[in-house]
């Protein structure tokens, strides 16, 4: 499993692209990101924070933002995707996801702010999220979502997603993936492993 280096969080960042091939930076949160983190939280539609939290709240309560911004702790892991216009970095979306360590699964989450809906951040931070999953060691992928959102349900299927019954909620659908030798590879995580082991075979 690719174990982070906290002192230098900036080395897992990954520029993806938005359909129309504007650049979007995917970096892991730091404690300094949380009052943006919270105001994009806050600024999401309703509709897209009951989707993505599964409950109606304003904005994440402060143990859960606490947690959120310290990348790594409990094997979770919090990602935003940004972009840059006038020299200032904007939050366009975020994903959160935990290794369980049990099963070798990765459980994940992911919200795209609503105005930039339709761009291809989503299924480009998905794909991310598979690659940095591969890179913790994990074999498959898996998350929860309402029966009632269709995007997601859209979207994880074009993704190679399967679904079945959530174990314990019926207004639940759970969609999982195995993702071995097929997962995308152009993340820095699974660079810095690969760089890592064959650093550890000359050694030998
Ligand atoms: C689900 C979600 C992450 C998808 O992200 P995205 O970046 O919008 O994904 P895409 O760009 O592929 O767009 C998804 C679909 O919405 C359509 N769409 C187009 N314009 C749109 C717009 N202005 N607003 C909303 N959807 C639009 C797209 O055409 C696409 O349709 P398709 O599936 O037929 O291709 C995003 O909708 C979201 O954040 N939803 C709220 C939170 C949520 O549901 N999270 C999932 C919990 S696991």
């Amino acid at each position: 499993m690719l174990k982070l280096n906290l002192a230098d969080l900036g080395q897992y960042s990954d520029v993806v692209h938005t359909r129309r091939g504007e650049a979007v930076t995917l970096r892991f949160v730091t404690p300094g990101d949380a009052d943006e983190l919270q105001a994009y939280v806050r600024g999401l539609s309703s509709g897209s924070r009951y989707k993505r939290f599964l409950g109606a709240m304003s904005e994440l309560p402060k143990t859960v933002l606490d947690d959120f911004t310290h990348t790594g702790r409990d094997d979770r892991f919090s990602l935003v995707a940004s972009m840059s216009g006038d020299d200032v970095e904007r939050i366009v979306g975020e994903a959160r996801y935990a290794f369980h360590s049990e099963d070798d699964s990765v459980e994940f989450g992911l919200s795209v702010q609503d105005r930039w809906h339709g761009h291809g951040i989503g299924p480009a931070l998905l794909q991310n999220l598979e690659c940095r999953a591969a890179a913790l060691g994990a074999i498959s992928m898996f998350g929860d979502t309402l029966r009632s959102n269709d995007v997601m349900i859209r979207l994880a299927k074009k993704s190679g997603y399967l679904f079945r019954q959530h174990p314990d909620d019926w207004k639940l659908v759970r969609f999982e993936k195995q993702i071995g030798a097929g997962a995308d590879r152009s993340c820095a995580s699974l660079r810095l492993v690969v760089s890592n082991s064959a650093d550890r075979m000359q050694a030998r």
